[in-house]
């Protein structure tokens, strides 16, 4: 009797902590957009990309695939500031357009497959959100970009991605400079209509 008592509390011990810890990853994941210098291992991008398997998807589908780009993310830069040329007025491209520029990797995420796209775009959003809290716990930095949208057609050009996928969003990666300013984000009870 007296074991088992002993068993329950030290499993309850460890759930507690493994708690805190998740909680502390979701907490501490921001959009980071000044990188120092480091460069990120393949060993954490495998691992950064594994827990993005790992991510529900509707109809088992997997409808996701990456493009991990270090040097030639000056080609999706490129494509950005072209783009500004003709839009001028699409200001915050540029400023994504410098993000990338300091990052140490770019990761472009695809869609597979354009049947059910909206499902599949919930999907690859789960998927993102996966990668992004992994890269948290290895104390890297990212931010989800979705300014590589408009120019999509012309980045996957540039890297012979075919025509049947489709650019959703792209993650650029680096070690963080520092941490950003807290924001003030809505609560639970404002989000909330309980109808119990
Ligand atoms: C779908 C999506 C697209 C985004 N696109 C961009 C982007 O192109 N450039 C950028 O700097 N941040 C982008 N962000 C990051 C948001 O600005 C950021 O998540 C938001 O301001 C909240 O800040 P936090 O991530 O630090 O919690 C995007 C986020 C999401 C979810």
């Amino acid at each position: 009797m007296r074991k088992r008592l002993k068993k329950t509390f030290f499993s309850f011990i460890i759930l507690l902590v493994i708690q805190m810890e998740f909680d502390t990853v979701l907490r501490k994941r921001r959009s980071i957009r000044k990188f120092q210098s480091k460069e990120i291992s393949m060993e954490a991008v495998r691992q950064i990309i594994t827990a993005g398997t790992l991510a529900p998807s509707a109809h088992f589908r997997e409808p996701w695939e990456v493009l991990v780009l270090r040097k030639e993310k000056e080609k999706v830069i490129q494509c950005m500031l072209d783009y500004v040329k003709i839009h001028p007025e699409d200001e915050s491209i540029s400023k994504t357009a410098e993000v990338i520029g300091r990052a140490d990797l770019l990761f472009l995420v695809y869609c597979t497959s354009m049947e059910q796209y909206d499902y599949h775009l919930l999907s690859i959003g789960g998927m993102i959100e996966n990668m992004l809290l992994k890269a948290t716990d290895l104390g890297i930095g990212s931010v989800w970009i979705g300014n590589v949208c408009p120019m999509g057609k012309e980045i996957s050009s540039c890297f012979d991605v075919s025509f049947s996928k489709r650019l959703v969003s792209a993650i650029a990666l680096g070690y963080p400079e520092s941490e950003p300013k807290e924001l003030k984000r809505k609560t639970e009870s404002e989000i909330t209509i309980y109808r119990l």
